[in-house]
């Protein structure tokens, strides 16, 4: 299956009001809010629709992004084959979206995936509210995604063997293994940690550079919005970035830097610690 990235996400928040200030702060622009507030780091629509829940903090579907019609048809096709239920998006749905095509299936943990082709291109340009020069999207998707699973090894065969992801690391703090996998060039797109209960951990944004990190973890700083970790190096992804934590409970990986693999030369390893220097939870 040929999924080229993590084209967007949904989440559900009980706050979007709180959402509006926390996208900006991290130098999401707002581009809308009629089906949900969308917030842009790039030419797409949105990267993260925020959808207003009574109860609900958490992620709501993870998009995944084919490169065409065709591809798309063909994954149905596979899983399909694979005995997996698929429903198909109807064109308002699509609408909603801002996609040409879309399939909804579900990972083995019950988490709404997306795949979809066709994004609808937002051509006004995109300004960051706060200055941040840029994020790292683009071919490498809009960044990634962390999840607790409490069926790591069948989401681990799912992801790989039906949804076509690669197995970039291992992380192992315990008797389980914490799995990082690739779906292009980004070192990691999806990670899957051992957990009960399913659950979004957090979403990471990559800036064009470190003053954009530096910058923004000042904001955080003066407006007293909690840090979950603190700037840090990851030993994997070679991220430097720092843990925001978001009004929902999840945090917000702010980072740059983040290493680009090449597949022919990649092979799988095992780390023994996740950050080089720093990610230190505060006292
Ligand atoms: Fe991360």
């Amino acid at each position: 299956m040929d999924i080229r990235g993590l084209g967007y996400i949904g989440i559900d928040v009980t706050d979007v009001e709180e959402w509006r200030t926390y996208g900006e702060r991290l130098g999401m622009m707002e581009a809308g809010d009629d089906t949900g507030l969308r917030l842009r780091i790039d030419e797409r629509p949105f990267r993260v629709l925020v959808g207003a829940s009574e109860g609900h903090d958490g992620l709501a579907f993870a998009g995944w992004e084919l490169p065409d019609a065709r591809s798309l048809e063909c994954a149905a096709t596979e899983l399909a084959a694979a005995g997996i239920t698929t429903e198909t998006a109807t064109t308002n749905e699509c609408n909603e979206r801002c996609v040409r095509g879309l399939i909804r299936v579900k990972d083995p943990d019950g988490v709404a995936l997306e795949l979809f082709h066709g994004p609808i291109l937002d051509h006004e340009p995109f300004v960051s509210p706060t200055g941040v020069s840029g994020f790292v999207a683009g071919a490498h998707g809009m960044g990634h995604i962390v999840l607790a699973s409490p069926n790591l090894a069948q989401s681990v065969a799912f992801y790989t063997e039906v949804l076509g992801f690669r197995l970039s690391d291992y992380w192992r703090p315990g008797d389980d293994d914490v799995v990082f996998l690739h779906c292009n060039q980004r070192h990691h797109s999806l990670a899957l940690v051992p957990a009960d209960e399913p659950a979004l951990y957090h979403f990471m944004l990559e800036a064009c550079t470190l003053d954009d990190v530096g910058y923004t973890l000042d904001r955080h700083h003066e407006a007293n919005v909690p840090i979950s970790m603190s700037l840090g190096k990851h030993t994997n992804d070679q991220m430097v970035s720092f843990y925001s934590r978001s009004p929902s409970g999840f945090d917000v990986e702010f980072g740059c830097g983040g290493l680009l693999i090449d597949e022919s030369t990649w092979t799988v390893t095992q780390i023994t610690k996740p950050s080089f220097w720093g990610h230190r939870q505060p006292e």
